[in-house]
Order: structure tokens, then C-alpha cells, then sequence
């Protein structure tokens, strides 16, 4: 595995794979890597002849100084990890590299940025717009993965990749899980044992929301989600939301076509965790 920290010497090396006739496949992360990124590299091993995989804290797609501050940064750890699986260039650049100036873009994403994160992080998908644009034109990939955990990330990204024709095909790939069922994230690692104890409750509490969606309406499984977390005294909901998969709108009966999605966000402590769960598929 090569490293780069600069833009000009990766964009050569990958121009020489490019005329090989290599396809490239990409893995956007910012770092302190687990299971759930690495599955993300080998999805990407098995579907492109090259991997590049890139760390980078992107500060603008932050709304929270001391998120940002706090967020883990793990580099020696994340480069043994990516040793024992196929990746074959790190990017590694500094925040001076991939900003040389600020980035004043705005996107417009519609719907998609108004609800759930976007409505609880403002700024926070313009400035993943604006990270994963640049790597995009840095690396030039075939084809960029992405986990379904950050459901409505996807949905922005995809957006992003048709508003600007851009040749690089997304692929989702699966939430990856820890054996109690909490979703795999760089931010399970600040979580207090306390917290860490309680958090697999988010998910059994969303298998449990889906199987009460056959005998309960949205607005009640809604709030038997709020109220089974919400009752764990170091859990609180911030949002709990049962959406349209691909227009992220609030759906208000079962009986509307199309896949719905239960996305939540909670608190443990000070740490914002994520998950969500596919309800029914029409
Ligand atoms: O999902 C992430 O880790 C980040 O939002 C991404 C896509 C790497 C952009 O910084």
C-alpha cells in the first residue's frame, strides 16, 4: 500500500493504473477505521482492479467544533488495518491540500438536506458535498463506496453524482454490526462503558418498531420507538423518523408505495450515534 499526502504525485500514479486499464474503485473515510470501513475496501477489492482509500477529517462538513476536535484520529492503526486487505494507495491529505481555499460552494440538495440530519446539522451535507466532489475529481474513481448507515449521506451523494454528471458509479454497501447489534462507527469509540452497555438498544429497539409495523400505525411505532430509548435514562432520542427511501419524505401510512426506512439519531452521553432499518418493501 502506497501512501500519498499531496494531490499531484496520487493523481500521476493513478493516471499510469488508469491506462493500464485497472478500474478504479474508491473508499472515502475519515479515519479511525473498523469492520465497517473494511468492508467497504473489500467490496471495493472485489469489484475494482485498484483500491485507493482516503482519511481525511473533513473540517467544513462539521457544525460542531468540538465534534471535529474530538474526533477520533488514528492513522498508525488505520494503515495496519488496511495492510491485511487490498488496498492499494492511502490518501492522506492535509486540510491545506484539499482546501487550498475556502470552499464557498453551496449545493442544493431539495428535500433530501431539509429533514433529519440536515435538519439537526445544517451545513453539515453541503461540506460532505463539498469533501467528496474534490476527492472525486483527485482520485477520478469508476466507482466510490459508501455505507448504508448514513442513509441519507447516500442519498445526498447519489444526488450530488447526477446533478453534476459525474462518471462514478455509487455503490451502497451494508450496515456492519457488532455481535450486540449496535451499528459499527468511528464514534463507538468515545462512548463511556455506560453508554457503550446501553446503545445496542437503539437497534433491537428498531427491529422491534418493524415488527410492530404490521399491527401498529407509523405514528404509533414512532412513538414506541421515542419511548422505549427514551426510557433508558442514558439514551435520549434526537430524531426518530420513518421516511421514503429515495425522497426521504416523513411517510404517514404503511399504505404508501415504495421501500420506507426508520432513520434514527441518539445521544449516549455526549456522542451522536446513527442507525436506521428498512421497514417493509412493496
Ligand atoms: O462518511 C464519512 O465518513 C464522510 O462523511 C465522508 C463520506 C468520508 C466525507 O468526509
Amino acid at each position: 500500500m502506497k501512501l500519498y499526502t499531496t494531490i499531484s504525485p496520487l493523481q500521476q500514479a493513478l493516471k499510469i493504473e488508469r491506462e493500464k486499464g485497472f478500474k478504479i474503485g474508491f473508499v472515502p473515510t475519515m479515519g479511525a477505521l473498523h469492520e465497517g470501513h473494511l468492508s467497504l475496501v473489500d467490496q471495493a477489492a472485489s469489484m475494482c482492479d485498484i483500491v485507493v482509500v482516503s482519511i481525511f477529517v473533513n473540517p467544513t462538513q462539521f457544525n460542531d467544533t468540538n465534534d471535529l476536535a474530538n474526533y477520533p484520529r488514528t492513522l498508525e492503526s488505520d494503515r495496519s488495518l488496511l495492510s491485511k486487505h487490498r488496498c492499494e494507495y492511502l490518501f492522506f491529505p492535509t486540510v491545506e491540500e484539499v482546501y487550498p481555499e475556502p470552499d464557498t460552494r453551496i449545493f442544493d440538495f431539495g428535500n433530501l438536506e431539509k429533514v433529519m440530519e440536515g435538519e439537526f446539522r445544517p451545513g453539515h451535507f453541503n461540506g460532505v458535498a463539498q469533501v467528496v466532489s474534490r476527492l472525486f475529481s483527485i482520485v477520478l474513481p469508476d466507482m466510490a463506496f459508501f455505507g448504508r448507515k448514513d442513509f441519507q449521506q447516500l442519498a445526498i451523494i447519489k444526488q450530488l453524482v447526477r446533478h453534476l454528471n459525474l462518471p462514478v458509479e455509487i455503490v451502497p454497501c451494508e450496515i456492519v454490526r457488532e455481535v450486540d447489534g449496535l451499528a459499527m462507527s468511528s464514534r463507538n469509540k468515545l462512548l463511556l462503558p455506560e453508554h457503550r452497555a446501553c446503545a445496542p438498544l437503539i437497534y433491537k429497539t428498531l427491529r422491534e418498531a418493524r415488527k410492530l409495523s404490521q399491527i401498529k400505525s407509523v405514528d404509533e411505532v414512532k412513538d414506541f420507538v421515542l419511548e422505549q430509548i427514551n426510557a433508558s435514562q442514558l439514551l435520549r432520542v434526537e430524531y426518530f423518523e420513518i421516511v421514503d427511501d429515495t425522497t426521504l419524505v416523513p411517510v404517514g401510512s404503511w399504505l404508501q408505495p415504495g421501500i420506507k426506512v426508520g432513520c434514527i439519531a441518539v445521544f449516549a452521553g455526549k456522542i451522536r450515534l446513527i442507525d436506521n432499518i428498512i421497514f417493509n418493501i412493496n
